[in-house]
């Protein structure tokens, strides 16, 4: 009998969390969006009678604050496992180089903001506003969604120079997330940088773009993982994040791992 909060539940790896979560009728999965109407979460929740869904912008405080008390109005006050997994990024400037980004505060500002109001002040605000629940928790953990491309090993064995906001917020996710841990460990409070691995979320047909771009990854993340064959469905990622998150523990925390629960395989 375990309860948890997905923030970015409304498609992707979230979804996938709270329809795995949800399986199992013992599990409260509270479900961040920030459109709770949105018809895929709808009929999830209609389906599944531990599915409660809470609206929740993570990157605007009153409104995460406000789906926190909404939350512990569902679970009596207390939250087993938080998974901060929302993420948004400025498409326009992903594949630039950093000695592209612009001598413009406010071009770069529009570079950065959505990564860095999801991962980092979305990661803040998201963890302080559940904490007292967390604290009256029996799992005690908190998990951000974070992505190997912020692995500095990851990053210079692949040479992939571009997603720069993205990988920048993501690093930033691990410090924050190392932080937490070295202050709430004495509270037996356990916080872990989980990398979901490389997942298919496109939803519908890609574009002819995308695929070149995915074939220009892949053989990118070949040169680190030479076994790798592409893209892996959000039921093995988030199957096997469960398991890592099982397993978290006080010799864990602080960590970036990734789905296969290491420092090794990220694909
Ligand atoms: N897919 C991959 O290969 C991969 C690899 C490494 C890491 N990751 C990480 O895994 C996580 C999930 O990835 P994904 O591919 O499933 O992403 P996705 O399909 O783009 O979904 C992102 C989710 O974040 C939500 N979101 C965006 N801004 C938000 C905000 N201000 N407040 C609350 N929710 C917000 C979106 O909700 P709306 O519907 O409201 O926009 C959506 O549900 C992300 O953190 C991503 O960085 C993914």
């Amino acid at each position: 009998m375990s309860s948890y909060a997905v923030t970015g539940a409304s498609k992707g790896i979230g979804r996938e969390f709270v329809r795995q979560l949800a399986a199992d009728p013992t599990n409260t999965v509270l479900t961040i969006v920030r459109n709770p109407e949105s018809p895929d979460i709808s009929e999830l929740a209609s389906n599944h009678p531990n599915v409660h869904v809470i609206r929740g912008d993570v990157t605007d405080p009153k409104s995460i604050l406000e789906a926190a008390s909404a939350a512990a109005a569902v679970t009596g006050g207390t939250l087993d496992v938080l998974i901060h997994n929302s993420n948004a990024v400025d498409i326009a400037s992903i594949s630039s180089n950093p000695t592209q980004i612009p001598f413009d505060a406010e071009a770069v500002r529009r570079i950065f903001d959505p990564s860095l109001s999801t991962a980092i002040y979305g990661g803040l605000w998201t963890t302080n506003a559940f904490l007292p629940l967390i604290e009256r928790g029996v799992q005690k953990k908190i998990v951000h969604i974070s992505s190997a491309m912020a692995d500095l090993d990851f990053i210079n064995k692949s040479g992939i120079s571009y997603a720069v906001a993205y990988a920048v917020a993501k690093a930033g996710m691990n410090v924050q997330i190392a932080k937490y841990a070295a202050e709430l460990a004495p509270r037996g409070i356990k916080a872990l940088a989980l990398s979901p691995g490389w997942v298919d979320t496109w939803e519908g047909e890609k574009p002819s773009q995308v695929v070149e771009a995915d074939n220009v990854m892949l053989k990118q993340f070949q040169v680190v993982e030479p076994d790798c064959k592409g893209q892996i469905q959000p039921e093995e990622s988030v199957r096997k994040c469960l398991q890592v998150i099982e397993r978290l523990d006080a010799k864990t925390t602080g960590l970036l791992l990734s789905h296969n629960g290491d420092q090794a395989k990220w694909l």
